[in-house]
């Protein structure tokens, strides 16, 4: 295709503002599907993600549009993730556009998620587009909408497009003015090959499928292709696009985005960001911005029934077939026996995969407290040198004498609140050890940046910022490195035993407080037994907080009719020896929702 009559764009939008309604009606007015294969969003191909409301794989479709020029263009639609978890795939997905749609809510307006993407956007150099959607509703304001996208934004507005995705309103509209506003791709068609790798996933008949935007080159069928940061080669044998169906091509040029297979078995071969070349005759330098993901929390998922290992190893390789970017290894606990450590791009990325396995696979999950990934120096010891080294499972802490210091990440967020629930937000980042870095008021709404410590977010605060600000708050952040700070290993005794599950890293200024509180909040969730059990949090031998379960008095002597003395001995002999058993096998039945909710803070 004649690059001035390409497009190539992605749709930025809060979560639930419209973005694959609009995608949907502009792939119906394009032709790409009938009536019939429109009846169920495209773009969204998952359950999860549908009923989650989270586009977590990128998919790309090409679309014809024949404009009031009369002109056909061939535009490229890249949808993108829209969670935090998933930034870096994001910044590869606008890489490869030169414009973006921002969909804006017209009863809602802009909100904290929308602008990292179009500051991403922007710093991408793209050309943006604003489209203000539901205009249908009742409480739609777009001229209110156009002012606050000024304002907050800095982007002229006055142009903005408005749009009923719902009701097929401003849909021709919009692809006028993808075409007319945003820039046509630039490549050469005759130097070396560079296309970037833009997204891979496994398909079961296909393979490894991979989407690409070429750069400069021209991609086909039978090359032999190197991939210059995996340093793996691959014969190309199969070049097409998705109209959203899979059509086979007979090539991909420059300023083009499509797909190939490469005979590619599994999806950690093909890495996101990676710069496809050809093996002879290839560029000698990579696309920028490649970076190799890292998972930054860890938690241990294990079966509640030890029986289900077996299944849970075979299901957690099905989903890492498609998901490079978490990462497993298998792990022994005291308490809960076989299961794995696995580190996710953050908690919504976990939750993903946990609801995943225990939905598509059936599986009835534990799953541990979640860590970050903390930086130990650790001193010289006699048969051993200094050394640091990283921690993500609170089950490997050193010997707290070696220790010289400690390292955790540190997180920028940004909070996006109506005014009346400023004062409780403020109060749980203080809480949560935060550092406030601005504060500004946009019209009745408040931007409020912190510095928080990652460990302090990872448990459950995105829960008490949604529910402290009943569902207006939103919430977005990027990593900011590594700081010092007096962290302590804390162990909780069920019955005088330390249960590894629900032992966690904590500041020292709140161990007090999060202690009392897990053993509190254990109290309630562990059932009565027949015995006293005792609940105690320590730093080292030293208990900071402590319950106490009553034990269950279960009279069952009651059943005897007075006399036989001799059974009711028997039976109480009995029972006897059940309390023995279960003290000495520390066999307290802790419930599964207990390992999490244990970690709530009120
Ligand atoms: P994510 O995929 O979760 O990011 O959401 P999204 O931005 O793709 O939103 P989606 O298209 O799923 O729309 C969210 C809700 O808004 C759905 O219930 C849509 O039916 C509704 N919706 C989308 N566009 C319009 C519109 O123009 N008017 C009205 N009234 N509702 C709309």
């Amino acid at each position: 295709t004649d690059l001035g009559l390409i497009r190539n764009f992605s749709i930025i939008a809060h979560i639930d503002h419209g973005k694959s309604t609009l995608a949907d009606r502009l792939i119906q007015v394009c032709g790409g599907l009938t009536e019939r294969e429109m009846s169920a969003q495209v773009l969204d191909n998952m359950d999860i993600e549908r009923e989650r409301g989270i586009t977590i794989k990128a998919q790309t479709v090409r679309l014809n549009y024949t404009a009031r020029d009369g002109r056909t263009y061939e535009l490229n639609l890249m949808d993108t993730p829209g969670h935090v978890d998933f930034a870096y795939e994001v910044s590869r997905s606008l890489a490869a556009c030169e414009g973006a749609l921002l969909v804006v809510d017209a009863a809602q307006g802009v909100e904290a998620q929308t602008l990292a993407n179009v500051y991403q956007s922007i710093e991408h150099d793209h050309e943006i587009v604003p489209v203000i959607n539901k205009i249908d509703l009742p409480a739609a304001e777009p001229d209110k909408v156009k002012a606050e996208i000024e304002d907050i934004i800095g982007l002229d507005a006055s142009d903005a497009v408005l749009t009923s995705a719902k009701s097929g309103i401003g849909i021709e509209d919009t692809l006028e003015a993808i075409v007319a506003r945003i820039p046509p791709p630039t490549g050469d068609r005759d130097a070396a090959l560079k296309a970037m790798l833009v997204d891979s996933w496994y398909d079961p008949y296909l393979g490894v499928v991979i989407l690409v935007r070429v750069m400069d080159g021209v991609l086909k069928k039978g090359l032999q292709v190197r991939f210059m940061q995996g340093g793996t080669q691959h014969l190309v044998d199969r070049v097409g696009a998705f109209t959203p169906k899979r059509v086979d091509l007979p090539e991909i040029g420059p300023g083009e985005i499509g797909f190939i297979t490469a005979q590619i078995k599994e999806v950690e071969q093909a890495r996101v960001g990676d710069t496809i070349t050809t093996v002879k005759g290839g560029a000698d330098k990579a696309l920028p911005g490649y970076k190799e993901v890292q998972p930054v929390v860890f938690c241990g998922l294990f079966p509640v029934d030890a029986a289900d290992f077996e299944k849970l190893r075979e299901s957690i390789g099905k989903l890492r077939l498609n998901d490079a970017s978490f990462s497993y290894e298998m792990e022994s606990s005291a308490a809960l026996g076989f299961g794995f450590r696995c580190g996710f791009l953050g908690l919504l990325h976990l939750e993903i995969i946990q609801e995943r396995l225990s939905r598509e696979y059936d599986l009835d999950l534990i799953t541990t407290a979640p860590s970050v990934v903390y930086r130990l120096r650790l001193g010289k010891t006699k048969n051993e040198e200094a050394k640091t080294i990283e921690l993500h499972n609170p089950a490997d802490y050193p010997d707290p004498n070696r220790i010289e210091w400690i390292e955790e990440p540190w997180i920028k967020a940004t909070i996006y609140t109506p005014d009346e629930y400023l004062g409780a937000i403020l109060k749980l980042c203080q809480d949560r050890r935060g550092i406030q870095t601005d504060l500004t008021y946009v019209g009745g709404r408040a931007q409020v940046t912190y510095e928080l410590p990652l460990n302090e977010v990872v448990f459950d605060f995105y829960d008490r910022l949604k529910s402290i600000s009943r569902g207006y708050a939103s919430f977005d952040y990027e990593q900011i490195g590594l700081r010092e700070g007096d962290l302590v290993k804390m162990n909780i005794l069920v019955n005088n035993e330390p249960v590894d599950a629900l032992s966690l890293i904590v500041h020292r200024s709140v161990a007090e407080e999060r202690g009392r509180g897990m053993c509190e909040r254990l109290k309630d969730l562990i059932p009565r037994h027949l015995f006293k059990i005792p609940i105690q949090a320590a730093i080292g031998g030293k208990v900071i907080a402590r319950e106490t379960i009553a034990a269950l008095r279960k009279d069952v002597t009651a059943k005897c009719y007075g006399g036989d003395i001799t059974r009711k001995k028997k039976l109480l002999e009995k029972q006897k020896k059940g309390k023995a058993r279960m003290r000495e096998y520390g066999n307290v039945s802790i419930p599964q929702e207990a390992f999490i909710a244990a970690l709530r803070m009120g």
